[in-house]
């Protein structure tokens, strides 16, 4: 156990789930807490157990509703009040909304959610990174997720306040070039929390494979301690999801993840380990065609001095640059065009069996 810091970390969202794990991280690392939820007696109690367990001492909770207009602003106040400097702010509390927009979810639910997941982000992001910044030193990690790059039907309103985090966090990224304060956005699949009963989609096929909260809270900070832009937590086939958004068409996408958000029923089945292995590896083609494009693409845009000492070297190697460009690219597009083809279809095939 490292200890020893006299940072702080404040967290939404620790009484339960990802925000749970990851207080229990910063602990067992010695930081002093701030924990924030609407749920005080589990927050004192998980304050108990961090301070019986690790060396944290001082660890405070503070409740608060961040639906609530006003409500980021507030707990600012509280935590200037009691003369705390906050090192690292975890934006972590979330909820979701199941259900087709047109005529199943509630406006009232819809709009609070809006409000925790993404105005109550920004607003207690802006007021600490403000003081980060003047200190020149800080953390921030904001729970985006794998719907923030991918449309997700019957989840349609959350999936947008997570596009919303990805993209406010990315360009928060550069803003903060050159000075010593990171942003970081979390990524995570679809995880073992309470998250999925709270939105009221319990019985839905994405609950049948949900990655534990364990893991993607060590992934969240291992990303948040190196100052890492963004991390998708889990595995090769969690990280080709955001590359698949990236080939398969936004139809192809909102039809595979609509099947996951539809009801589990007896002949019900997650997407099976063949539809799987053919995505990854038609992820996989694409990468290698992508890569080809970028190589061929950045010697167009070279200077002619450097096209000249390109050429120069290659010609010694007796290959002529423009054919081998040319070649690449050609190359290239015909690898991308089956890899698009290979995910689409087994997108198609997925749809089609279930
Ligand atoms: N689970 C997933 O599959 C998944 C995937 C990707 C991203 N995420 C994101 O991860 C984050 C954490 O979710 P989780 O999966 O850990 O779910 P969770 O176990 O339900 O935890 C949600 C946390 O947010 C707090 N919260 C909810 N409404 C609040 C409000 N109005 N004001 C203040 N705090 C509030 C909850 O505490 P109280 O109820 O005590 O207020 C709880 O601590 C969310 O941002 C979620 O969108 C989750």
């Amino acid at each position: 156990m490292k200890t020893g810091t006299s940072k702080t970390a404040l967290i939404t969202g620790a009484s339960s789930g990802i925000g749970r794990e990851l207080a229990r991280l910063f602990a067992q690392d010695g930081y002093n807490l701030v924990l924030v939820s609407r749920g005080e007696n589990t927050l004192n109690e998980l304050a108990t157990e961090l301070k019986s367990t690790t060396d944290t001492q001082k660890v405070t909770v503070l409740q608060k509703d961040l639906s609530k207009e006003k409500a980021a602003q507030e707990l600012y106040n509280e935590v200037k009040q009691q003369g705390i400097t906050v090192d690292v702010l975890v934006n972590d509390a979330g909820v979701g909304v199941h259900g087709m927009f047109a005529n199943e979810t509630d406006w009232e639910q819809e709009s609070a959610m809006i409000h925790l997941n993404t105005i109550s982000l920004t607003h207690l992001t802006k007021l600490f990174l403000k003081d980060m910044v003047a200190r020149d030193e800080g953390k921030i990690l904001n729970l985006a997720s794998i719907v923030s790059v991918m449309p997700s039907p019957l989840m349609a309103v959350y999936a947008g306040t997570k596009a919303y985090v990805q993209n406010f966090t990315q360009s928060l990224v550069n803003e903060l070039k050159g000075t010593n304060v990171t942003i970081t956005a979390l990524m995570p699949n679809a995880t073992d929390t309470d998250f999925f009963n709270k939105a009221g989609a319990e019985n839905t096929r994405v609950t049948e494979q949900l990655d534990d909260p364990v893991m993607v809270a060590r992934d969240g900070y291992k990303a948040l301690m190196k100052g890492e832009a963004k991390v998708v937590a889990g595995g090769l086939v969690n990280k080709s999801y955001e590359v698949l958004a990236h080939i398969a068409s936004e139809e192809a996408l909102a039809a595979m993840m609509r099947k996951n958000m539809e009801p589990k029923d007896e002949n019900s089945k997650s997407m099976s380990k063949k539809t799987q292995n053919q995505i990854a590896m038609g992820i996989g083609l694409a990468v290698v065609g992508l890569l080809g494009f970028a190589l061929a693409n950045s010697y167009s845009n070279l200077n002619a001095y450097e096209k000249a000492r390109y050429r120069y070297k290659l010609n010694r190697t007796g290959k002529k640059v423009k054919k081998a460009v040319n070649q690449t690219r050609e190359t290239v597009a015909d690898t991308v065009a089956n890899a698009k083809a290979t995910v689409e279809n087994a997108l198609a095939d997925y749809q089609k069996a279930y």
